[in-house]
């Protein structure tokens, strides 16, 4: 059943342009989105999204899409602060609860927590028969198919499209797209599927790579606007698997600690494709590089021609429109991650002392 994959995780990854290709024909329409007529996002004060582990990264680039294409406040937190926190929450708001499991323990915590606190609750899960989906108010789904490896890949990228919908929607109901923005957004999901194929052509070059990096004590991750969750990301994929300490920065954030790290044994691997912020992580990259730490830079083909030039290696993505491009980089962060690991001999599919479902607190 991992159909000539040598691991479920290796099997994930690569159907991501399938399954993120079936997930757009359910949630695109010509024109617009598809989603239940009861979502209205337009009288809302406040959107709150609560998950655990790489779903509650999927929030944290949720984030930066609601508040920029929706001019929605949003707030994210982690299921087992949230829950124990009990935060005040404005009437006119929704709560949004993203799980593949739909079991997850403090998410169904933090669910009933908001039930008749708020207006809506949703959840944005991957088995539609799950706790969290037959409790929330509203359930959608991301069409991922059935996930076994433990460390989440195509959950992921089917949970941020599904919110990159919602944050679309969002944007229309609340008047802050106009007809030609939003075209130029959909325009960007439906090319995603193509441009993950050729994300997953680097696999080699990454398998390459991965013989130094599973040398490495830590390895750090930098992004910036909506590519610093995925840093976050990509350094939790990369420790659950590969058991290399991994931690994900804010690039701007590099200057305020973490460049204390930095000598010739830390790879530092860079998310940055060549949009508005591309300048500010490529200085970033240089006080890395001036410190003669090991830059490993992913971007496009323009910021490969601008910025490569001193890295230890750089990968080469195509190019996709912002916001979205989360989408599309966590092909490679990913990779690393599974190369990383197999390069060290850790078992992917079942990483030590982790479960795939996490039913207990
Ligand atoms: C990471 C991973 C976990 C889960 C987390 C939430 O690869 O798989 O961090 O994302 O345990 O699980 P769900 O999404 O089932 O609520």
């Amino acid at each position: 059943e991992k159909a000539g994959y040598k691991h479920f995780m290796a099997k994930e990854i690569a159907e991501q342009p399938v399954v993120l290709g079936d997930a757009l024909r359910h949630y695109l329409r010509p024109e617009g989105v598809n989603l239940p007529a009861e979502l209205d996002f337009s009288g809302l004060e406040r959107l709150t999204l609560v998950a655990c582990g790489t779903a509650f990264y999927a929030c944290s680039v949720a984030k930066y899409w609601f508040e920029q294409l929706a001019g929605l406040p949003c707030e994210i937190d982690v299921a087992s602060e949230f829950r124990y926190r009990e935060p005040p929450l404005p009437a006119k708001s929704y709560a949004v609860f993203v799980s593949q499991s739909g079991e997850t323990a403090d998410t169904l915590a933090a669910l009933r927590y908001c039930t008749e606190k708020v207006q809506k609750t949703i959840a944005v899960v991957n088995v539609p028969t799950s706790s969290i989906a037959r409790e929330a108010d509203l359930a959608l789904p991301i069409l991922a198919g059935v996930e076994v490896g433990v460390a989440s890949t195509k959950a992921f990228t089917c949970q941020l499209l599904a919110l990159a919908v919602m944050a679309l929607k969002a944007g229309i109901d609340r008047g802050h797209l106009s007809p030609d923005q939003l075209a130029g957004h959909l325009e960007t999901l439906r090319a995603l599927p193509g441009l993950m194929n050729a994300a997953l052509s680097t696999s080699d070059e990454i398998a390459k790579l991965a013989g130094q990096l599973a040398e490495a004590q830590d390895i750090l991750f930098l992004g910036r606007g909506p590519m610093y969750p995925l840093a976050l990301e990509g350094a939790l994929k990369l420790k659950e698997i590969s058991y290399i300490h991994a931690e994900g920065y804010a690039s701007g954030e590099l200057k305020h600690g973490p460049i204390a790290l930095i000598d010739r044994m830390v790879p530092v691997i860079v998310l940055a494709p060549h949009d508005r912020l591309f300048d500010k992580t490529v200085s970033n990259m240089q006080e890395v590089m001036a410190r003669h730490g090991k830059v490993l830079l992913i971007t496009d083909g323009k910021g490969i021609a601008t910025a490569a030039e001193g890295t230890w290696a750089s990968l080469r993505l195509p190019e996709v429109a912002e916001p979205f491009a989360p989408i599309l980089y966590a092909l490679p962060a990913q990779l690393l991650a599974y190369h990383t690991a197999i390069a060290k001999g850790t078992d992917v599919d079942q990483p030590r002392n982790l479960a795939k479902s996490v039913t207990v607190e």
